[in-house]
């Protein structure tokens, strides 16, 4: 799929390094700490094996897990998202239950000289895609309260929020917000 001068795509499992070189962009970047739930630090102190690894599962089939990213055509990775399939039945990492099959987008970053370009609206795009293919009916993300840029964005692809909040512990009374797609059965 290409949009503008962006192609999209699933990484491959080879390219573990470059998924390890744009995760560490994204923690450094100003609002971080409030976008993803791991530090530079840490993503700094894991073993080659763990990026190998995540590219594997994220890359191949049959896998509960997808990443995709926006490739330019000198080959730099612009921007990316990866979504997750939660079973119907299983309770999240919040401790709620899941009710129906649905994606779940994590990882969202788009490089700063990369943003403005409706780039992340074509990564969803594809995620969502995705996620339908393999049963999902709904598809959700989690926002924290303080990134209104990201809420904005997720908006512009469709979606809403859900009236599902969870409370933050690292975060002292700080809260996420579930923003929801959802279609026609
Ligand atoms: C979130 C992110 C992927 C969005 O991509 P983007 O290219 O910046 O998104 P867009 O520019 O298409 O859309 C953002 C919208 O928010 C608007 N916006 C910018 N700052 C804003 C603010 N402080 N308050 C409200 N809206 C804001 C932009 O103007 C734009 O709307 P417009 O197209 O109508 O002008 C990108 O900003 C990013 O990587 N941020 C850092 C990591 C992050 O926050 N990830 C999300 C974790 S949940």
């Amino acid at each position: 799929m290409t949009s503008g001068d962006y192609v999209i795509r699933a990484i491959r499992a080879d390219e573990w390094e470059a998924v390890k070189r744009l995760r560490l962009v994204a923690l450094r970047d100003p609002v971080a700490d409030i976008a993803f739930l791991e530090t530079y630090d840490d993503a700094l102190k894991r073993p080659d094996s763990f990026y190998r690894e995540r590219a594997a599962r994220s890359a191949e089939e049959p896998s509960g897990a997808r990443q995709f990213i926006a490739e330019t055509a000198d080959g730099e990775w612009a921007g990316t998202v990866t979504v997750l399939i939660e079973e119907a039945g299983s309770t999240d990492w919040a401790g709620f239950p899941v009710e129906r099959r649905q994606g779940h987008v994590v990882g969202v970053f788009v490089r700063p000289e990369h943003r403005g370009s409706g780039l992340v609206k074509a990564l969803f795009d594809a995620g969502v895609a995705w996620a339908r293919e393999r049963g999902a009916q709904r598809v959700r993300l989690l926002v924290h309260e303080d990134n209104p840029r990201a809420q904005a964005a997720y908006r512009k692809a469709g979606f809403v929020p859900s009236g599902v909040t969870v409370q933050l512990e690292a975060d002292a009374g700080k809260r996420e917000f579930e923003f929801v797609l959802e279609w026609p059965a």
